[in-house]
């Protein structure tokens, strides 16, 4: 039988029908999801962005219909014709959204068909992340794919309309940029017109903003891309998002309670207001996070706090604490309630060798039992110790009867690193949270500076135009060590969603930290030199911050990686699977580009 070919225009979506609906004609199109022939009838599933209708097909009804039918496969583009169906109570699917109804088919139309497929198109699928991404458009078929771009695009519009209604402006940058090498490493790309020069893909527009600040935008955004030519990890991609902001005339507190708020009204309307989050976010400053979780962005869900036992344990006899100790570092540990006999020998060597990976040298630990003493210690380490050193720690560290006691020695850094692992990994695998909860925090009070020991000299610990707090100033000569910035990161269950700070705007204040961290004037003016000229020019006191957007809809639609949070990622290897970037280029692209390849040109990545 010929078809016509005239397009069926669509009258309903897949997700749309109720049972409100019976009795009218309709068009539907989409995808075959599923294809059920049960010998009278055929029942096909059609799938499309909105959700999934159930047609039937029944020869007597619709023989023509039945005979193309007979012939469809999954993932087959389809139109039908038919009446909906009101579907007798006992039939209704509560699981759909269109269960209360059927279509009773009396046309089918095959729009396009579909080769035998890579993987089948479920949530559950056993195809291995490489093959998925080569097929992303098949695996963006599956609902968590689906859902998650759908539920980033409410995000990103609930955050522009948060800030659209306090009066920031949408302005873009340019992503051909000048190379300014400082924190990550960039991509260049290649000018043709100027031989042997190079532009840089952005790391951030954070200069860009600051001029536009003293331009007089005096409140700016943009959802804009930024580059970083970093190792990549399950929150980095080497291309992200973020949401950049900039305001003028403000210091710490009115950006952060002005962009405290726009998250909360962003993320309590992506929830459609079912969510309650705190009034005002709890804030801590970077020294007691360190103190007490051993990370600068820690997992608020759970408790399980780094204990300082350094005083109790100065002159024990075990060697790893007594050496800590008496050269200036520092012993804590981590109290696990109930958890002693949940853990096998094979679980705490795992929990040592993660240790190792975050910079400790090992863990040690206990499982205390009942009774007092060190008869009430089980462990490796007991043996070093006296009854009255126990009860002291006990008492310290709280610990009780069946609890597991992790240890942790060594430098200030290298503990806090260790122990700040370990807690994680144990929140985790004690599941000792629930995953739906939001655990917003400021983290403040950042050093402004850190030393980089190689090199033997200080470098801006975000970046070098963030303005030290006014009461620390003074110190930048003496001590700079101890200088605190006037800077802040919004953390969410464990990951940094926000980072961003006041600026210097007064020109000598800048040539004062350029100077602190060994950058020449001359050096300083060829790198940014238009924004040193800038603040000449009337700069008025800016500030401002920059969530990333993958990070943040990772957190809320509780995905693992926020690969899973974009269209077309990049795999560990930078590489994407689906087009094959990067790839090599012509010999006539390459001259023309003034660009010659120092590299066998294997066509391996
Ligand atoms: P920062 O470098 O802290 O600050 O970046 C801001 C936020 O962007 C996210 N982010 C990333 N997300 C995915 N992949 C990456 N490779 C990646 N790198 C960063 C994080 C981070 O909190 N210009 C400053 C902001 C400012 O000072 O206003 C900046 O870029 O969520
Ligand atoms: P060792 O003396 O190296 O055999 O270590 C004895 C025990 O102490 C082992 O269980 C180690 O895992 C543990 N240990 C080693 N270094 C440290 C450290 N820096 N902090 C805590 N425990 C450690």
């Amino acid at each position: 039988m010929t078809q016509s070919t005239a397009m069926w225009h669509r009258t309903h979506t897949l997700g749309e029908l109720k049972k409100s609906h019976a009795g009218q004609d309709v068009i539907l199109t989409g995808w075959v999801n599923r294809h059920r022939d049960h010998g009278k009838f055929i029942f096909l599933d059609l799938r499309d962005r909105y959700g999934i209708t159930q047609a039937v097909v029944d020869p007597d009804h619709a023989p023509a219909a039945y005979e193309i039918a007979k012939n469809l496969r999954a993932e087959f583009v389809i139109a039908v014709k038919g009446k909906v169906n009101a579907r007798p109570d006992g039939m209704v699917n509560k699981n759909m959204t269109t269960g209360e109804i059927d279509i009773q088919v009396t046309d089918i139309k095959i729009l396009n068909k579909c080769d035998v497929l890579p993987f089948t198109i479920q949530d559950e699928s056993e195809a291995s992340e490489a093959l998925r991404l080569k097929y992303r458009y098949l695996d963006l078929r599956r609902s968590t794919l689906k859902n998650n771009l759908i539920n980033r695009s409410k995000f990103v519009r609930q955050m522009r309309n948060a800030l659209d209604d306090r009066g920031f402006l949408d302005i873009e940058t340019p992503f051909l940029y000048k190379s300014t090498p400082e924190g990550a490493r960039e991509f260049l790309v290649p000018s043709r017109i100027h031989a042997g020069h190079f532009y840089a893909l952005p790391q951030s527009p954070q200069l860009f903003k600051q001029v536009l600040m003293i331009s007089g935008f005096d409140r700016y955004y943009q959802i804009v891309k930024c580059f970083r030519d970093e190792d990549l990890r399950a929150d980095r991609q080497p291309e992200f998002t973020q949401v950049d902001i900039e305001m003028s005339f403000v210091d710490e507190a009115v950006v952060t309670d002005t962009l405290e708020d726009v998250t909360r009204t962003a993320v309590t309307n992506y929830f459609d207001g079912n969510v309650n989050l705190p009034k005002p976010f709890p804030r801590y400053t970077f020294a007691q996070v360190m103190e007490d979780y051993g990370v600068d962005k820690p997992d608020m869900r759970f408790d399980l706090k780094l204990k300082n036992l350094t005083d109790l344990v100065r002159e024990s006899e075990f060697k790893v604490f007594k050496e800590a100790c008496a050269s200036g570092g520092i012993v804590n540990c981590i109290v696990v309630p109930g958890a002693a006999e949940k853990f096998s020998r094979k679980d705490l060597d795992e929990l040592g060798e993660l240790a190792k990976n975050h910079g400790g040298r090992g863990l040690a630990w206990i499982k205390k039992v009942p009774g007092t003493g060190v008869a009430s210690w089980n462990g490796p380490i007991s043996k070093f110790f006296k009854d009255g050193d126990c009860a002291a720690i006990e008492e310290q560290a709280g610990i009780k009867n069946g609890d597991l006691v992790l240890f942790g020695a060594g430098t200030y850094d290298s503990t806090k690193a260790m122990l700040g692992a370990v807690r994680n990994s144990l929140g985790a695998k004690l599941k000792l949270y629930n995953p739906k909860d939001l655990c917003f925090l400021w983290v403040t009070e950042f050093p402004l500076l850190e030393r980089d020991v190689e090199n033997n000299r200080w470098l801006a610990r975000h970046h070098p135009f963030t303005s030290p707090r006014p009461e620390d100033v003074h110190l930048m000569k003496t001590d700079p060590g101890k200088v605190r910035a006037s800077a802040y990161d919004l953390v969410l269950n464990g990951y940094e969603i926000a980072g961003g700070s006041v600026r210097i705007h007064d020109p000598d204040l800048q040539k004062q930290l350029f100077d602190t961290i060994g950058l020449s004037d001359e050096e300083a003016h060829s790198k940014f030199g238009f924004l040193l000229d800038a603040l000449r020019y009337g700069a008025p006191p800016h500030g401002g911050m920059a969530f990333g957007v993958d990070r943040m809809v990772m957190c809320l639609t509780g995905s693992d990686a926020i690969r899973d949070v974009i269209a077309f990622p990049k795999t560990q290897k930078c590489t994407c699977l689906m087009t094959g970037a990067p790839s090599l280029v012509s010999a006539p692209q390459l001259k023309d580009l003034h660009v010659k390849v120092d590299a066998p040109l294997t066509g391996e990545k």
